[in-house]
């Protein structure tokens, strides 16, 4: 596992697949996100399954303290070794949001992929209505960088998913001199 202050990072274990299916589950994230399908039991074993065979899309279950205090997930999706770029995504659960958790995810997340995994560019994508996450991934570092026009249907109308994404040279220059 990978720690940075008091959080830490470790992988999806079967016992933690219920809490992850309900959290996914809640229209607080379902209607954030591109798949807005509700996932059953069956759909979270063949989930488990991908992401626990797949090193390039994956998804790792972030704590606070101790393995145990899971407080979120973040999303590793299309690695690619080639180019040395990669989407993530972040997640935190209903009763730890709005405590100021997000920044040390993001900062851990960019130190382990630059500093550990040699990658050049890392890539999210935010719906445009998605207030929250598009204000903290901005304050740990992304920078919008363009949008997807009319790509997402909700509430009954098309709206922009935002690309944000933060170089080497970002983080170099940006963030690192903040890092514990
Ligand atoms: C987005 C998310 C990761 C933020 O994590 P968090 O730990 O709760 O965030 P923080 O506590 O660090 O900060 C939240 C900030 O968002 C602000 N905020 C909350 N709702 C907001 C909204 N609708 N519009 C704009 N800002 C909003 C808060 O005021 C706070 O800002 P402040 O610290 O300046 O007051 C979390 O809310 C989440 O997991 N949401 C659901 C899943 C999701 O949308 N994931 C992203 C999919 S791309």
């Amino acid at each position: 596992m990978i720690r940075y202050a008091d959080l830490g990072f470790r992988t999806v274990e079967r016992s933690d697949i219920d809490l992850i299916r309900k959290e996914h589950n809640d229209e607080s994230v379902l209607l954030m996100l591109k798949d807005v399908f509700p996932v059953s039991e069956t759909n979270q074993e063949e989930w488990f399954r991908n992401i626990t065979s797949n090193k390039s899309s994956t998804v790792y279950c972030i704590f606070k303290d101790v393995p145990e205090q899971v407080i979120g997930v973040w999303k590793l999706q299309g690695l690619d070794l080639t180019n040395r770029n990669t989407e993530v995504g972040i997640e935190i659960f209903s009763s730890f949001r709005g405590k100021g958790f997000s920044l040390n995810c993001f900062r851990m997340i960019f130190k382990y992929l630059f500093d550990n995994l040699n990658i050049h560019t890392v890539y999210s994508k935010i719906a445009e209505f998605n207030g929250a996450s598009l204000k903290t991934a901005q304050r740990a570092g992304f920078r919008i960088t363009g949008r997807i026009p009319e790509s997402l249907f909700r509430d009954g109308k098309y709206s922009d998913d935002i690309i944000l994404a933060i170089t080497l040279d970002n983080y170099i220059n940006d963030i690192k001199p903040h890092l514990e």
